[in-house]
């Protein structure tokens, strides 16, 4: 049982992430993505963004955690949900969007080429995809998870041919400069 599928992990981590906020990263991609588009949330933990997100998108949220689905499902009967891998998403639904914000870091290199390749298989055609990473170069493992840090240059190296970038930037989420965001479209 990992960090992510005890109550004990979760209620640690939702504590030392409570100032975290994805608003300013939804404005964002709300310049890509009209409203009333499908969108597939990987990894929603607590579910903070997915919150805001389900007020202008048709969401379906998933995560490898059945205790974080299970914890979200309780004040959220209507919520579609599903337990998937972020590297294989075997799914067979399509979407407009794929979305996650710090959650990819956890993949290996290997993982995350994986994970994109399926992500283009999961998209409508013209779909987006837009996630966030830790910017560095560093790879640690804490509480028994992997840290994946990415700088740009190696970050468009992984993703490759699969997709056209939009865009890709740091930004600032604790320190100056220490997260990307990229948004990418589906080719
Ligand atoms: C940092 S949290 C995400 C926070 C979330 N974006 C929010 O709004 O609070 C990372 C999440 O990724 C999930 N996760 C980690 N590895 C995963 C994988 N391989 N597939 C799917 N979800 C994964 C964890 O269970 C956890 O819920």
């Amino acid at each position: 049982m990992g960090y992510y599928n005890t109550k004990k992990g979760i209620k640690e981590y939702i504590k030392r992430s409570e100032d975290w906020d994805g608003t300013k990263l939804i404005k964002i991609l709300k310049k890509y993505l009209p409203e009333k588009s499908t969108l597939l949330e990987l990894g929603i933990g607590p579910g903070r963004d997915f919150d805001i997100l389900k007020k202008t998108y048709i969401v379906t949220g998933s995560d490898s955690s059945q205790v974080f689905l299970d914890r979200y499902k309780k004040n959220n009967k209507n919520a579609d949900l599903l337990q998937l891998d972020a590297v294989t998403i075997p799914i067979d639904r399509k979407f407009d969007c794929i979305y996650s914000n710090k959650v990819l870091h956890h993949l290996t290199k290997t993982e995350l080429k994986k994970s994109f390749a399926r992500q283009k298989e999961v998209l409508n055609q013209n779909g987006i995809v837009f996630h966030c990473f830790w910017k560095g170069d560093k790879v640690e493992k804490k509480r028994g998870l992997l840290f994946m840090y990415y700088e740009i240059d190696v970050l468009k190296k992984i993703i490759g041919n699969n997709f056209d970038v939009m865009e890709i930037k740091a930004f600032t989420e604790m320190e100056k400069d220490d997260s990307i965001y990229v948004v990418l479209k589906k080719n």
